[in-house]
């Protein structure tokens, strides 16, 4: 049998896991539900959730990744040597949740590469009514789809030529300049009059307005962001060698994951308040908040041109490990070739891509729940499909691994110097406490 790939070195895994982790999540699905759901006190709970529940969720998948060295599906089955049928099969919900989200996500990345040409072509000019522009870039029927499918097929170039060489290469070198962007532009931002107004609702929480739906909301927000509850993590770390420090790398994704988040926060939220917009907008904040930035400020129409392109990398970054979770397990228990794996997938994704997309526009009367496909997709995904993978995973790891075996991958067969408490204290969240949270707000809101 061919040897499995693996990642080069730690700062290749670092970056990949980054990669992954930063992308339209922190820049445009944060800013638009911190709009949405009452600023600061979301920002509160989603801090919450992103140390307690998620951190110790994305140890659990990298342990699991790691020792079974298999795709999400194999992992499971691997990890229970067939003797557990419903635990050895778990991953299948993993690979499906990956494909949902991989839909909604393609239309969006469709978006950047839409406005990356529209800044090439210098549209963004004072004057120009944003929102309408995007609603045309959105709701209309080919152009959104000519988009879509252009970003499927890059994402899948990348991933068919193998995400190692690709991914760690350039993400080394887009990852700080995306970094280097937001924190320019999050600088400019508080300097425009009437910024102050935009920090209030980003640094003042105001409980009063928190109800279940914002809880459900930053619990999603938090594995989405995260890239948890659907496999990545553990596909990532079935290509990572048995040196690498599962908490420190984490820890580290988790840390730059939510530094991006706020700079992303930084950078919007004054600039809506200075404009006079809203700040619940919804999904469109982003692409209308942006571009009106650029058009105002001088060579705003290069680092407008900056602006998208590291946001379609940012994007791609983290497409490319969604997709990797459906080809890798195509070609592993398909016995596919790697090329025919992609092919499937992508072909696959860009069906529901296509829904996804005319589902804002020509089939905006056909709804699920009240919802637009597309809205429906992103709220199924990150709201319930992510947080019941996770809690399938802290159960299977929690009751199924035994506390040795869990130990024995996060301290690397004991030769990490680590903590007994930290040990100990991650152990009793992934037993008790992160199930018992995310069955709490689940049920609660399926009572609802
Ligand atoms: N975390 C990525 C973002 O913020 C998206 C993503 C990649 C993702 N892999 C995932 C989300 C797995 C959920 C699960 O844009």
């Amino acid at each position: 049998m061919k040897e499995r790939d693996s990642f080069g070195n730690h700062f290749g895994v670092l970056v990949a896991l980054a990669g992954s982790a930063v992308g339209l999540g922190n820049l445009w699905r944060f800013p638009y539900l911190v709009g949405t759901n009452g600023g600061a006190s979301f920002i509160i709970i989603y801090l919450f959730f992103v140390f307690v529940i998620c951190l110790p969720l994305m140890f659990t998948e990298f342990v699991i990744g790691r020792r079974s060295q298999n795709n999400v599906f194999g992992a499971f089955r691997t990890l229970t040597q067939g003797k557990k049928p419903f635990w050895g099969k778990i991953g299948a919900i993993s690979v499906l949740c990956a494909f949902v989200i991989l839909s909604f996500y393609c239309v969006v990345g469709g978006w950047t590469i839409n406005y990356l040409v529209k800044s090439v072509l210098m549209q963004f000019t004072e004057g120009v009514n944003f929102q309408q522009m995007f609603e045309h870039s959105s709701t209309s029927t080919t152009v959104p789809l000519i988009y879509t499918l252009i970003y499927v097929f890059l994402t899948a170039l990348i991933v068919i030529m193998g995400v190692k060489n690709g991914i760690e290469k350039y993400s080394k070198i887009m990852m700080p300049l995306l970094f280097l962007m937001v924190i320019a532009i999050a600088v400019h931002s508080l300097t425009l009059p009437g910024a102050s107004e935009g920090v209030k609702f980003l640094f003042y929480p105001d409980f009063s307005k928190v109800t279940g739906d914002t809880v459900l909301a930053a619990m999603g927000q938090a594995f989405f962001s995260l890239s948890i509850g659907c496999g990545t993590i553990i596909t990532y770390a079935s290509y990572v060698k048995k040196e690498e420090n599962i908490i420190s790398s984490s820890a580290a994704t988790a840390i730059m994951d939510l530094i991006f988040a706020m700079l992303a926060g930084v950078a919007i939220m004054p600039a809506v308040f200075a404009f006079g917009l809203s700040p619940s907008e919804g999904p469109g904040l982003l692409f209308v908040i942006i571009p009106q930035i650029f058009s105002q400020i001088p060579f705003g129409s290069v680092l407008a041109i900056l602006f998208f392109i590291v946001l379609f990398f940012a994007a791609l970054t983290s497409s490319i490990s969604l997709l990797e979770v459906v080809v890798a397990f195509l070609s592993e228990e398909f016995k596919m070739k790697r090329s025919w794996a992609t092919f499937t997938a992508s072909l696959s994704v860009t069906i529901v891509a296509v829904l996804c997309s005319l589902s804002l526009g020509l089939l905006n009367d056909w709804t699920i729940c009240k919802l637009p496909l597309f809205d429906f997709l992103d709220k199924l995904s990150a709201d319930f499909l992510l947080p019941i993978g996770g809690l399938l995973f802290v159960i299977f790891a929690g009751w199924k691994m035994s506390d040795e075996e869990y130990f024995d991958e996060l301290s690397n067969g004991n030769t990490l110097k680590q903590k007994r408490w930290l040990l100990y204290a991650i152990r009793f969240i992934v037993k008790y406490i992160a199930p018992i949270v995310i069955l709490i707000i689940l049920i609660s809101c399926l009572l609802k």
